[in-house]
C-alpha cells in the first residue's frame, strides 16, 4: 500500500489524542478530560444532566391512568430517570455489542430476583422459550430427551410462541383448555392430555396471573415430565406452595422472561432463560 511520506509523518510525530485536541479547540468543541476514566466520568455527568433537562417526568402516571369510560385505557408507560440514561450511555462508550459485563451482570442479578442458579440473557422472550424447549432435546438428556414426535401439553389459548417452539422442535403440541377468566390451564383435563409419549408442559403465568403450580407440578412429578414455566408475563408474581412463597419461574425445571417494552422491565428486545439445572446452562449457550 502506497503512504505519501508526509502522512506518513504526521502521524508519527502527532498522536492521537494531540490531534483529537487540537482539532476540537479549531471546531470550539468543548474539552474532553485528558483521562479515559475522567472522559467518561464527564460524558456521563452530561448525559444525566440531559436527562434531568430534557425527560423531567417520566414516571408511571398512576392519576391519567384511573379508568374512564370511553376512554382509553393507559395500562402501562415509558418509567426511567437519568440512571438508566448514565447506564445506557456508560455502556456505549465501551462500544462491546457481545455480552460483557453488563450482561453478566444483569443475568445474575435475574438469577438472584427469580431464586434460580443460572439466568441466561438472550434476544427475546420468544428466543428464550425457543431454547427452553431445545435444550430439552439435548442427547445428555437420555431417556428424558425430548425427540421428535414427541408430545408436550400447552394450553389451547395462549401466546404463538409458548407454542411455535414445539413445533419448531418437530414434538406434537397437546392443547388443554383454559378457564375464566384468569385465562390459564383448566387443571381438570391434564390426565385426559397425557400419553406416553407426553414429555414436557410448557405454561405461561398468562398476565401475570400465576397458573394452578400445585396441581400441573404435581402431575408433572406423576409423569416425570418437564416443566418449563414462560414466565414472560408475570416477572415479580409469587406463588406460595406447601407453604413457600416464591417467585414464579423457580418451581419448574426451566423458567422464560421477555424484556420487551410492554413487559415489567425491559431492554429494548430482550429475553432470558433460567433454571437451576446446570445441564440446560450448557445447552442454552450451545442452542443460542
Ligand atoms: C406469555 C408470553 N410468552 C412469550 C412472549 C414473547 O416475548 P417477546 O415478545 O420478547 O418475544 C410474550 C410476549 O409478550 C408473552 O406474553
Amino acid at each position: 500500500m502506497f503512504i505519501p511520506s508526509d502522512c506518513a509523518t504526521i502521524s508519527a510525530k502527532q498522536p492521537h489524542q494531540e490531534r483529537e485536541r487540537e482539532r476540537e479547540q479549531e471546531s470550539g468543541e468543548p474539552q474532553l478530560a485528558k483521562s479515559e476514566p475522567e472522559a467518561r466520568a464527564q460524558i456521563i455527568s452530561l448525559a444525566r444532566q440531559y436527562a434531568r433537562q430534557f425527560h423531567p417526568l417520566h414516571d408511571f402516571d398512576h392519576e391519567s391512568a384511573n379508568f374512564v369510560k370511553g376512554e382509553r385505557v393507559s395500562y402501562a408507560g415509558r418509567c426511567f430517570d437519568e440512571r438508566e440514561i448514565a447506564a445506557l450511555v456508560d455502556a456505549s462508550l465501551e462500544f462491546w455489542l457481545t455480552p460483557v459485563r453488563y450482561t453478566e451482570s444483569f443475568e445474575r442479578n435475574i438469577a438472584a430476583a427469580i431464586g434460580v442458579r443460572h439466568a441466561f440473557f438472550c434476544s427475546s422472550g420468544s428466543n428464550a422459550n425457543l431454547l427452553a424447549i431445545s435444550a430439552l432435546t439435548s442427547p445428555q438428556l437420555e431417556d428424558r430427551r425430548l425427540r421428535v414426535g414427541d408430545e408436550v401439553i400447552t394450553v389451547a389459548a395462549g401466546f404463538p410462541t409458548t407454542v411455535f417452539p414445539i413445533v419448531q422442535n418437530g414434538a406434537v403440541p397437546v392443547f388443554v383448555d383454559v378457564t375464566l377468566p384468569t385465562y390459564n390451564i383448566d387443571v381438570s383435563r391434564l390426565e385426559a392430555a397425557v400419553s406416553d409419549k407426553t414429555r414436557a408442559v410448557i405454561l405461561a403465568h398468562t398476565l401475570g396471573n400465576p397458573f394452578d403450580i400445585a396441581a400441573v407440578k404435581s402431575f408433572c412429578d406423576r409423569y416425570n415430565l418437564w416443566l418449563i414455566e414462560d414466565n414472560c408475563d408475570a416477572f415479580g408474581s409469587e406463588y406460595t406452595l406447601d407453604g413457600q412463597t416464591k417467585p414464579t419461574g423457580s418451581f419448574g425445571d426451566i423458567g422464560t422472561l421477555s424484556f420487551y417494552p410492554p413487559h415489567h422491565i425491559t431492554t429494548g428486545e430482550g429475553g432470558a432463560v433460567f433454571t437451576s439445572n446446570p445441564q440446560p446452562r450448557r445447552d442454552f449457550a450451545q442452542f443460542s
